[in-house]
């Protein structure tokens, strides 16, 4: 079967399937359904919210390491839906759900406003436009067959029969027909709302179905039309003034009903412009463009504007009004720099790129992102304070330096409000691979390119300092002592095993030295002394001397001891400060040849050998390809092993 063919029978398949599906009954086949629990006529906080969490919650606890680290032990709760693409954000999302939760049970939140309030670029609208897409993948609704809201069947019933109804089927109705559903009502069936059409319908986005959109106005183009329709001119003449079939209902509220209605950076819109949403909030219904009681709405209302707007608005007390009705989420950028590099490596993923990203770039364009966003502390320095809200461990002077996360936070509240956005990393990576003769970008480039956009972009003279001082200074150095341990594993063959043996005999001659005993020679029995010259050699690259090193010693023997009693495994990596020291030794191990080789003049026969080895290594091993391994090797001799 030829491709067009076979595709137009997947095409007639579909539209079977769409009809098939599809509901057409009455109000006797509605009740059925509810009865038999094929229906749940819910409302649409409740309906988002079950929609979203049908994809599976996680709770992130003790047991996984970036809660015990990051969020320092409070247990997060995951959302499925949200974690292929949001990252770092999961407090904010938390806040989201915890929202709709409440909303679905009826609360108080039912009749708010989710305002998402972020700075430019924390992906506030791309949040926004992943749960309208959350409904688009619900089962069509069941409403009143050409109803222009979209509404609930169960309006048809009357008041008076509402008590017995939620007695009998446990479910409460709210709200009254549309003027138009009830001018049909009367006039086509005669007032037998049994014989009124039930049928199906999809959320779509882009058909304006339950997702209705208010974009940012100018204040001479506001109109309220936009949000709840408008009277038809052309219908005036056929049709008395107040017959609902003058009725235009495609506003935002009227398309948005039962589901999703979104304000695009809302506070750029004049006060008065916003009113209906306060009316939506307050009384669950908004005015009708004519003469016509107020409609029932039911739906979602989501915010969005960032903090300069915001603060603006707040400051105006005649909008206490709409303060009252708005429930704020921050979304500040993400401060977890792994995190952040997921969000580009998305981004990049979603273009169509073919080019060579070498390792580490990401890591220092994030590293440079989050370090701008964050807020000065006395406690620890930026890249410190970076690293610990990465979950990493600080080692200082042997130890590991107890900094909790949460003084941090709590010292520096609303953080991520400020700072590089996402855009303009991306932007600088679009520029870096501008500018590559070799279609790569590499973490020099990347910093150049950063440089020069924050010099050219940065307008605050203080901004623009402090950041050229992390590009130029802070990453300068973080980078070259990441490269120097990655050139030094790829030089250092068997790098594991050989780190593997430091460290199981350092282990034995500081539990000797610890108990005051002798070591067994493996090879020859021999009994001997423990090696403090050995000891020492590590103990020295992080710092330790003198009388210090006798606490060093018993901490690790006790540590790794109480490890192995628990059936825990020990490797080289189990205890911060002795990994750090091991592969300290090993790079200072191999800083000599590493200078010689890799100067290509001074390379002899044996030493071109040693080096091709190790570029091999970092191509297969670690992710370069040819071009971007001989970048950082340069990179490294010029600023690394300058001959001194
Ligand atoms: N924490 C994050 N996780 C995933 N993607 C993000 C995150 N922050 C920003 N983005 C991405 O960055 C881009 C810009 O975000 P956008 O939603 O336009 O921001 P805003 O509306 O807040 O200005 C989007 O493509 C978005 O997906
Ligand atoms: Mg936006």
């Amino acid at each position: 079967m030829s491709a067009t063919n076979k595709f137009l029978k997947k095409i007639k398949e579909h539209k079977e399937s769409a009809k098939k599906e599809k509901f057409n009954g009455f109000l006797a086949q509605y009740l059925q359904l509810i009865e038999k629990d094929t229906v749940a006529p819910v409302l649409a906080h409740k309906r988002l919210y079950d929609g979203i969490v049908n994809y599976g919650i996680k709770t992130l606890d003790e047991s996984d390491d970036r809660c015990s680290k990051i969020f320092d032990g409070d247990p997060v709760k995951v959302y499925d839906y949200f974690a292929s693409e949001f990252f770092g954000m999961e407090r904010s999302l938390e806040k989201v759900m915890r929202f709709l939760d409440s909303a679905a049970m009826r609360g108080e939140e039912s009749r708010q406003v989710l305002l998402l309030l972020g700075p430019v670029g924390a992906g506030k609208s791309a949040l926004v436009e992943h749960i309208k897409r959350a409904l688009e993948n619900l089962e069509a609704i069941y409403v009143l067959e050409g109803c222009p809201i979209q509404e609930e069947p169960l309006h048809l019933i009357p008041r008076s029969l509402r008590e017995q109804f939620e007695e009998l089927y446990n479910v409460r109705i709210e709200g009254d027909l549309c003027p138009v559903c009830r001018h049909r009502l009367l006039n086509e069936y005669d007032g037998d709302y049994t014989s009124f059409p039930i049928t199906q319908l999809s959320f779509s986005i882009r058909g304006r179905k339950g997702v209705g959109v208010v974009p940012p106005m100018d204040p001479n183009t506001q109109d309220t039309s936009l949000l709840i329709g408008s009277e038809d001119i052309s219908k005036l003449d056929l049709y008395p003034e107040d017959d609902p079939r003058v009725l235009s209902l495609n506003g935002a509220f009227n398309v948005g009903n039962r589901g999703i209605v979104e304000f695009v950076e809302v506070f750029k819109n004049e006060i008065e412009f916003l009113h209906t949403m306060i009316t939506a909030t307050q009384e669950k219904s908004v005015p009708s463009p004519g003469k016509q009681a107020m409609i029932y709405f039911d739906g979602v209302i989501l915010a969005h504007c960032n903090e300069a707007e915001w603060n603006k608005f707040k400051a105006e007390h005649t909008n206490e009004a709409i303060l009252d009705r708005i429930v704020r989420v921050n979304v500040p950028y993400c401060l977890e720099y792994e995190q952040e590099v997921k969000i580009y490596e998305k981004l990049i993923r979603l273009s169509d790129y073919d080019y060579h990203i070498a390792p580490h770039t990401l890591e220092v364009a994030a590293m440079f992102a989050v370090l701008s966003r964050l807020k000065f502390s006395n406690k620890a320095d930026p890249l410190t304070k970076m690293k610990i809200y990465n979950g990493e461990e600080i080692i200082e002077k042997g130890l590991i330096r107890k900094i909790d996360i949460k003084d941090l936070r709590e010292e520096a509240e609303e953080e991520g409000m400020t700072g590089i956005s996402t855009r303009f990393i991306m932007k600088a990576i679009d520029a870096a691979l501008a500018d590559s003769t070799k279609d790569m970008i590499t973490p020099i480039s990347i910093r150049d390119s950063l440089i020069k956009q924050v010099k050219e972009q940065i307008t605050n003279p203080d901004d623009k300092k402090t950041y050229l001082q992390f590009l130029q200074k802070t990453l300068h150095e973080e980078y070259l002592s990441i490269l120097e341990k990655e050139i030094t594993k790829a030089f250092v063959t068997a790098y594991s095993e050989q780190a593997e043996s430091l460290f199981n005999n350092y282990l034995d001659h500081a539990e000797a030295f610890v108990n005051n005993t002798k070591l067994k020679d493996k090879v020859t029995s021999e009994e001997m002394e423990p090696d403090e010259k050995f000891l020492q050699s590590i103990e020295e690259q992080i710092g330790i001397k003198g009388s210090a090193k006798t606490n060093f010693r018993a901490d690790i023997t006790s540590y790794m001891f109480s490890k192995l009693r628990r059936g825990e495994l020990i490797d080289w990596r189990s205890y911060g400060p002795l990994k750090e020291a091991i592969e300290n030794k090993l790079v200072a191990s191999v800083r000599d040849i590493s200078r010689i080789v890799t100067k290509s003049k001074s390379r002899d026969n044996k030493q071109q050998k040693k080096f091709s080895s190790m570029v091999q290594t970092l191509i297969t091993n670690y992710g370069y390809n040819e071009d971007s391994a001989e970048e950082v090797i340069k990179f490294a001799s010029n600023n690394l092993w300058r001959d001194s």
